[in-house]
């Protein structure tokens, strides 16, 4: 068992390189499946959960060479199998890319029920509606999804609620389909771009990312041969932004895309901090207490749930009483039983936390019950007096790359202990 141990309190000051999107990056590897050739993939994230999505393609007959910790290249020429790994796609979320991205390829999948963190209820009730709309058959067995289709034809889906993963699925299965499917009330993020980005350079022919129509005119192939780097992660940037107002710091990102921060620069401007936007990179600094803020989750382009934690440890801080409202995910507030251990003040109930700000934090043995959450507890590590033990590792592990390594860059006194 691995554990962080985080001794504080810390003033976090320096430069952090930004690595590439999790989520574009989970997405776009499945993605490749499309592809009857090979293609190089840059920036990658080097995290758990890459590697898992490395070992699928693989198990399905992909060939993946690793040419440096962040690249990849990829051969999908001989997919040899439809089954795919029923204990490696239930271990994460993203697993269910397979589904849409084999329909395509192969008219036939099947696949473990989706698993990754514990957010409350994660239905993909939306992602089942469009790849029947385009024409296939989707039964659900004993933790086992079965899909097939003889010929996917494209078609207008309405996504009733908006969701990422719905919205990559259905394009994924939509890109070699007869005629064309357009996507209404879509969602937005930064990693739906990028990942229509990936396809389009492909040879894909989707318009209006970014936007919640989008067009995806079905084409016979795509080409590969090219090489594609994965968009900065926001959600990483996002996290150091807060380190640095939680800690009193000054912290410059570099190789971030400053416009898709703009709901965090805006929160930490009316909190009390500073942020000078510099294009390809972000300086974020504050040496005051931050001011109590309320903050409501939203899909892109509001507010992330993804940074929600991270906030958490702001507002447990702040001067006032703050209240954060989670519109996404039931259960993303397990976060602050572990954070009043460490002397805050927090009321959570459903979807709704009172955070009462108090001055200081202090150290304590916590444990990370999902990704965000153990991303947020290295920050409270990090501002808390004395020393605070991190425990379940393997969540951080899933989504950030060498976070110590990072933190540690920036001055925290922080150290990975096995037992
Ligand atoms: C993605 O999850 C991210 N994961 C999550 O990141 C992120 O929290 C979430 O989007 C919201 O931004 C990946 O990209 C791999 P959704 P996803 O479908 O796609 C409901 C992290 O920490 N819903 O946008 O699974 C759902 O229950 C993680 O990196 C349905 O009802 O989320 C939720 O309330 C955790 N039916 C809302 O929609 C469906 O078919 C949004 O979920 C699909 C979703």
């Amino acid at each position: 068992m691995e554990k962080l141990v985080v001794t504080g309190p810390t003033s976090l000051k320096g430069d952090v390189l930004i690595g590439g999107a999790k989520n574009a990056a989970v997405a776009i590897l499945p993605a490749t499946l499309l592809i009857d050739g090979e293609c190089t993939i840059e920036n990658l994230p080097n995290i758990s959960d890459i590697k898992i999505s490395c070992e699928i393609l693989e198990k399905l007959g992909a060939k993946i060479t690793w040419i440096d910790k962040n690249t990849i290249k990829i051969d999908t020429r001989h997919i040899t199998t439809t089954k795919a790994p029923l204990d490696l796609t239930s271990k994460f979320r993203a697993s269910y890319y397979i589904i849409g991205a084999m329909l395509s390829r192969m008219g036939e999948i099947e696949v473990g029920m989706p698993g990754g963190c514990k957010l409350g209820a994660r239905p993909i009730d939306q992602h089942i509606k469009g790849f029947e709309l385009l024409g296939a058959e989707v039964t659900v067995e004993k933790g086992t999804i079965y899909a097939k289709s003889k010929e996917l034809v494209g078609c207008p889906v309405y996504m009733d609620i908006v969701s990422v993963g719905a919205t990559i699925n259905v394009m994924l299965s939509a890109v070699l389909a007869k005629g064309t499917t357009i996507i209404d009330n879509a969602a937005k993020e930064p990693h739906i771009v990028d990942v229509a980005n990936f396809l389009n350079t492909m040879g894909a022919d989707i318009r209006g990312a970014g936007t919640d129509v989008i067009k995806i005119n079905g084409v016979e192939k795509l080409h590969g041969n090219a090489t594609y780097s994965v968009v900065p992660d926001q959600i990483e940037a996002g996290t150091f932004m807060l380190a640095a107002v939680a800690t009193q710091g000054n912290v410059t990102l570099k190789n971030c895309i400053t416009k898709h921060l703009e709901s965090i620069t805006a929160k930490i401007i009316e909190i009390g901090g500073n942020v000078e936007d510099n294009g390809d990179s972000i300086r974020v600094w504050c040496d005051k207490r931050p001011r109590k803020a309320n903050i409501k989750t939203l899909p892109y382009p509001g507010f992330p749930t993804d940074l929600q934690p991270q906030m958490g440890i702001v507002l447990s801080l702040a001067d006032g009483t703050s209240i954060i409202n989670e519109s996404i995910w039931e259960s993303r507030f397990q976060y602050t039983e572990e954070l009043n251990k460490m002397g805050a003040k927090i009321t959570a109930q459903g979807k709704t936390a009172v955070f009462e700000g108090v001055e200081n934090l202090y150290g304590a043995p916590v444990y990370s019950s999902d990704l965000r959450a153990g991303a947020a507890l290295v920050i409270a590590g990090t501002v808390a007096h004395g020393t605070t033990e991190i425990f379940n590792l393997e969540h951080i592990d899933r989504g950030y790359e060498n976070i110590e390594e990072k933190f540690r860059k920036i001055g925290a006194n922080i150290q990975r202990i096995k037992e």
